[in-house]
Order: structure tokens, then C-alpha cells, then sequence
């Protein structure tokens, strides 16, 4: 809770690669749907993409242009702290102290760390390993009430809460121990080649994801590829995985129900579905690729965000690291 009496909200994506669906609908649109009630804290956590390599550059774009996503996504700046991670120190001081109070065992227990190090064997780096205590840093900092993100943060954020617990218990009252908060429905979008793994930007078949900032004939293209089944009928069944996650993708983004869906498609083969599942898709992306686009022409405003949220972050996240120095026994600086 901050002093107004408001919850807090701190959520994150990765500059790693372009935004997908999956990021869409499986966090920022939660965040668009919760900015009214909440204080939140939005970050760019370019720390945690740097675990993976990245050129300097690119790094340097994709981080703008996540930026520029979040808002063309309906994410209000104004109202809401927009900032890039690195730019707020405290983070990796936080991680620091949290690393000394977490367990290697915990550590090695992670299923991201276990499929990103068979991934990338030979960059298998500590900041991979310890990744998720930088992620409780980022989230305790804040005092964060709820974390609005996919399913796949779910064991990321239990160590979070762990983390808060561990520490509260052995020093005192410290940090609020934080809720996720998981969309119905869209958690997980899958993959739309392979249906039983989840929608990844660093998929290497590009037709497995939507990008929000793809052109229209691609998205189009790419949903009437999606891998289905010969079953032939429109059901949402965990035998038809294909088929349910576009059903969920449908129903996510026309805001009908997944029975609605299902009946209309009474009779009807996958053609008709995914011939009106690609023009709402892309009907709702419209708005968000004009924006996009706009935006990324003026990067004198966006600049202008990232610096103004990166203060505003700052004097929260220091508040916090005072305290915890405190409790530690570290000698406060006098100067
Ligand atoms: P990342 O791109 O890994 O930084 O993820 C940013 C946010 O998007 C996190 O909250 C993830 O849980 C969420 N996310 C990423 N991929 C998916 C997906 N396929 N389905 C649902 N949520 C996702
Ligand atoms: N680990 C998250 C992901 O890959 C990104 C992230 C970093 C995050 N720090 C966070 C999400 C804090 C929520 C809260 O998706």
C-alpha cells in the first residue's frame, strides 16, 4: 500500500526481442485493465535481458520500442511509472542482499533456469542462475500488493514471496509479500506451431508467434497457418490444443466467451474460424500498430517518460534499500 492508501503493482518485460501476443495478452493487458485501481511500476528490465546474449545496439532499440509498446498498448504514462531497470541502481543492490539470503537449492529447483541453460549451454552465466532474485528485487523494492504477469513467472514469483518472508522473519517487518495476478484464459498462449509449448519471442519458426508489431498480412498469414487437428470441429477440448489456444486468443481479444465462440462455429469448419479469428485479431492490433509507429517517431517524448519514471521510481525503491542497509548492519553513508 503507498501513503495514499493505494496497492501497488510492479510488473516487467524483457527488451529481449520484439513484443508477442502472449506478452499482450498474458500481462500488459492485465495492466491496462488494473492501472486505474493500483499504483504501478512498469519496467523495461533490461538487466534480466542481458542473462541471454544481446548486441549492444539492438539492446539499445528494443528497449525503446517496448517502451513505445507499453503505451501503445493503453498503458498511461502520466498516470503510471514507466522506467528502464538499469536506470535505477537500487535493483542490483537489492539483488545483492537477496542473493546472501537465498539458497542455491531454491535456485536449482527454477524449470526457466533448467530450459534456458539446455538452451544456451554455452553461455550458462551465473546471472541466468540467479535471474530470479534479481526479479524479487525488482518487485520488493516497490512494496509491490500484486505482479500481474504469465503463468510462466509463477515459481519466479513464489521465491519472491519466500524471499519477503525469509527476511521479514529474520530481521522485521520489511517487505509486503506480493500476489500474482494471472489472467483466465491467456496465461499461457501457445505457440501456434506447436500448441503444447508456450508463444515465445525467441521462437526460432517465426510463424509460431504474432508480433504486435508485425505488418497485418503476416498476422493474417500466420493464423491461418496455425497448426489444428483432423477432428474437424470447433470444440475446446485439451485434445484439440491448437484449437483451444486460438480459442482462447478469440475469445481474450473479442471479449466473448469461449462457449459463445464454440457455438457460433456449430457446424463450421476451421476455415471460417480462423478467417474471423485473424480479422478481429487484427482489427484489435490496428489501433495499437498506428500508435506504435507514431510514437516511435518522437523519441523526444519518450525520452522524456523514461528519465521522469526512472526519478519517480528511484525515490520509492531507495526508501526501501535504506531500510533493508539498515536492518543488515550496513553503516549509513554520511555523506
Ligand atoms: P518476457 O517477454 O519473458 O519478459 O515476458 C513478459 C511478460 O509476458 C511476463 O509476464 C510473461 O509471463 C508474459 N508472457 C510471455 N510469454 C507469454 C505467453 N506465451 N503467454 C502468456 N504470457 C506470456
Ligand atoms: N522475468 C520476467 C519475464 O521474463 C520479467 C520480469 C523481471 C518481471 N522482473 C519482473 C515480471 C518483476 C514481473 C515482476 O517475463
Amino acid at each position: 500500500m503507498n501513503e495514499q492508501g493505494k496497492k501497488v503493482i510492479f510488473s516487467g518485460v524483457q527488451p529481449s526481442g520484439k513484443m508477442t501476443l502472449g506478452n499482450y495478452l498474458g500481462a500488459i493487458k492485465s495492466w491496462t485493465n488494473l492501472q486505474n485501481e493500483y499504483e504501478c511500476f512498469f519496467s523495461m528490465v533490461d538487466m534480466h535481458a542481458i542473462t541471454v546474449p544481446q548486441d549492444p545496439e539492438v539492446l539499445r532499440n528494443q528497449t525503446i520500442e517496448l517502451l513505445a509498446q507499453f503505451i501503445a498498448c493503453g498503458i498511461d504514462p502520466e498516470q503510471n511509472t514507466i522506467f528502464i531497470q538499469s536506470h535505477v541502481h537500487q535493483h542490483a543492490e537489492l539483488n545483492w542482499a537477496l542473493c546472501t539470503m537465498t539458497y542455491m537449492g531454491e535456485l536449482n529447483r527454477m524449470t526457466q533456469f533448467k530450459d534456458k541453460s539446455k538452451k544456451s549451454e554455452a553461455n550458462l552465466n551465473a546471472g541466468l542462475f540467479t535471474y530470479p532474485v534479481l526479479m524479487a528485487a525488482d518487485i520488493l523494492l516497490y512494496q509491490a500488493d500484486l505482479v500481474p504477469v504469465g503463468d510462466d513467472q509463477k515459481q519466479h514469483l513464489e521465491l519472491a514471496r519466500e524471499l519477503a518472508n525469509r527476511f521479514n522473519n529474520k530481521y522485521s517487518e520489511t517487505f509486503v509479500v506480493p500476489d500474482g495476478y494471472f489472467p483466465k484464459g491467456t496465461a499461457r498462449v501457445m505457440s501456434l506451431q506447436e500448441p503444447l509449448n508456450k508463444m515465445s519471442k525467441s521462437d526460432s519458426n517465426e510463424n509460431g508467434y504474432i508480433l504486435l508489431a508485425e505488418d497485418e498480412k503476416t498476422t493474417i498469414k500466420k493464423i491461418k497457418r496455425a497448426v489444428t487437428d483432423s477432428i474437424g470441429e470447433v470444440n475446446y477440448t485439451d485434445e484439440q490444443p491448437g484449437l483451444k489456444n486460438l480459442i482462447n486468443i478469440y475469445s481474450a481479444i473479442s471479449d466473448k466467451t469461449v462457449e459463445d465462440i464454440v457455438k457460433m462455429y456449430e457446424g463450421k469448419g476451421y476455415g471460417a474460424f480462423k478467417g474471423d479469428m485473424a480479422e478481429v485479431v487484427v482489427e484489435k492490433l490496428r489501433s495499437i500498430r498506428e500508435k506504435y509507429k507514431y510514437l516511435l517517431e518522437n523519441r523526444d517524448y519518450l525520452e522524456q517518460i523514461y528519465v521522469k519514471g526512472a526519478q519517480k521510481a528511484e525515490v520509492r525503491a531507495e526508501k526501501t534499500l535504506k531500510d533493508v542497509y539498515d536492518k543488515i548492519g550496513f553503516i549509513p553513508r554520511k555523506f
